[in-house]
This record gives C-alpha cells, sequence and structure tokens, in this order.
C-alpha cells in the first residue's frame, strides 16, 4: 500500500525484494532537518536520517530525549496532541506525509503503530480487534475478514493459541497474547512500515523473547522501526540504531545513526559510547 499523493513525485508501490543484506535496501522513509514541537518546547531537534526498508531500526536513548515524539511523527499521530507541530520532512517512498494532500488516517494504515501497553479494544473479541481496523474502510466481506484474521493471527505468532476463542474478549488474554494481537491488528490492514514503541518493556522474559522472535520473522516483509531501552533488545534485534541524547543542551538531538555493530561496537561520538556502554543512563 501507498499513500495517495497528488504530486506526481510518487514512485508507487515499493519494488519487492527477498532477501536482502543491509547494504541492498532501498530507503524506505527519508527525515531531513525535522523539528518536533509541543506548543513552544521543541522536543526533537534537527534530525535527519535515512531507514532502510526491510530492515530493522532500533532507536534508543535517555528518558525523555524525544524518541516516541519522533516515532509519531513519521505516521502524524503526533498531530493528535494539543498544540503539537513539526518543521522538516519526512519522506515516505519519495512522498512528503506532511503534504496537504496526504490523509493522515489513510498514512497510518501505511504505517502501523504497536504501543509499548497492549491496547486491544476491551469491548471487542479477539476477531473484531485484529479486523478493527478493515471495518473502518468498510470494503471486506465476510468470508475476506475471515482469511485476514486467520493470516494475520498466524503472521503475529499467535492463531494456534487463539483459533479456538476467537469470539472471546481481547482483554481475556495474557499481556504477551494481547501484545501480539495488537501486531495482528496492526499487520491485517497490510502496512508497509511498522513502529514499536517500547513493545515487549510490559512484558516478561519469556513473551519478550516471542515479540523478539516476531520481529525478525516480520523483518522480511516490513520496514520496522522500534523504540527501546533493553541494550541488549537493540543489539539482537535491529540493523541499525539511532542514538538519541539528554545531553545539557543537546536534549533531542539525534548523535548518531548507524549500523548497529558500529553504534554498540566501535561509535564514533564519546555521548554514544557512555551511553551504550551503560555509563550514563
Ligand atoms: N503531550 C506532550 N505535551 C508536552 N510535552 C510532551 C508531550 N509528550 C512528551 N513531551 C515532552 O517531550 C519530550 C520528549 O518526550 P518523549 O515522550 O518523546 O520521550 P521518550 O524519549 O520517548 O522518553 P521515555 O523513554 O521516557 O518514553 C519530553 O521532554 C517530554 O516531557
Ligand atoms: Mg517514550
Amino acid at each position: 500500500m501507498t499513500i495517495e499523493m497528488q504530486a506526481s513525485e510518487s514512485p508507487g508501490p515499493s519494488p519487492v525484494v527477498g532477501s536482502v543484506t543491509r547494504d541492498e535496501a532501498p530507503t524506505k522513509i527519508v527525515v531531513r532537518d525535522l523539528d518536533v514541537y509541543y506548543g513552544s518546547f521543541r522536543a526533537v531537534k534537527g534530525v535527519s536520517a535515512s531507514i532502510r526498508a526491510r530492515a530493522v531500526t532500533a532507536i534508543i536513548g535517555p528518558s525523555g530525549c524525544g524518541k516516541s515524539t519522533f516515532l509519531r511523527a513519521l505516521n502524524r499521530m503526533h498531530e493528535l496532541a494539543p498544540r503539537a507541530r513539526v518543521e522538516g520532512s519526512v519522506l515516505l517512498d519519495g512522498a512528503d506525509v506532511y503534504d496537504p494532500s496526504v490523509d493522515p488516517v489513510r498514512l497510518r494504515r501505511c504505517v502501523g503503530m504497536v504501543f509499548q501497553r497492549p491496547n486491544p479494544f476491551p469491548t471487542m473479541s479477539i476477531y473484531d480487534n485484529v479486523v478493527a481496523g478493515i471495518k473502518l474502510v468498510g470494503r471486506a466481506s465476510r468470508s475476506d475478514l475471515d482469511g485476514i484474521v486467520e493470516r494475520s493471527l498466524t503472521r503475529a505468532a499467535l492463531w494456534n493459541e487463539v483459533k479456538d476463542k476467537l469470539k472471546q474478549s481481547g482483554t481475556s488474554l495474557s499481556g504477551g497474547q494481547q501484545q501480539r494481537l495488537c501486531i495482528a491488528r496492526a499487520i491485517a490492514v497490510d502496512p508497509d512500515v511498522l513502529l514499536m514503541d517500547e513493545p515487549a518493556s510490559a512484558l516478561d522474559p519469556v513473551a519478550t523473547v516471542r515479540i523478539e522472535e516476531l520481529i525478525a520473522e516480520l523483518r522480511a516483509d516490513y520496514t520496522i522501526i522500534i523504540v527501546t531501552h533493553n541494550m541488549q533488545q537493540a543489539g539482537r534485534v535491529s540493523d541499525d540504531t539511532a542514538f538519541f541524547t539528554m545531553d545539557e543542551d543537546r536534549a533531542g538531538y539525534l548523535v548518531e545513526f548507524g549500523p548497529t555493530r558500529e553504534i554498540f561496537t566501535n561509535p564514533r561520538e564519546q555521548l554514544t559510547e557512555d551511553y551504550v556502554s551503560g555509563r550514563f543512563g
């Protein structure tokens, strides 16, 4: 799916790529000179970055440095906050997501989001949770929906655990299952990009491993950007890492962005080194 643009520069659907090495992966999102504000407060400052398709990008940095704000700016969820605004640009497949012709609801189907706390719709069944985003659009038949539910839950590694109780409430599941349900809901609308804001931080170690395995699998089909406070997790799941800082007057700046291996073993900046080695949190 691509967002609909009136501008002629939209490049159309992204190419289908099988197993690509990092250096071959095309760019999915280009962020240029991005400032993100709450009123007059600038939470994210002058960020430029190229995020590769079908790769996992980790966002790390101390609490309050702007990780969630940056993530939400990518699919325009940020603008739902009071007095929120952005300057600079975010290009998805070359098309500016802040162009007036872009429908933010459609954009958010293309760039889905999974939050820290699993948030299934409390009054809905497992089945209805998965198809909630599709029903909003209101085009699919019952048998289409059945197929989408099975495929999305299978893709989210939850189908076998819930296939006999699809009518039960989504909130009757364990925390880890609820988070996989939320991933199934995000996948069901066929997005290109998945934004994940600390998706495993509320889960136990076993459920965390399952989410990490799932990310490794989904990486083949989606561009994934994950915020995490867990350095080991960033090292395990990501291809690239972006480090934001809270350091004095540099709060909200992207200090360093590059291949995860380099960020963790051979960072260019002292601030990055201090953070990844645990000397500063
Ligand atoms: N809705 C909001 N209104 C005003 N300021 C906000 C709002 N949300 C976040 N901020 C401020 O923006 C800055 C960045 O917050 P953000 O939530 O992006 O940080 P974070 O890096 O995700 O932190 P954490 O690791 O604790 O989740 C902080 O100073 C925060 O207080
Ligand atoms: Mg956050």
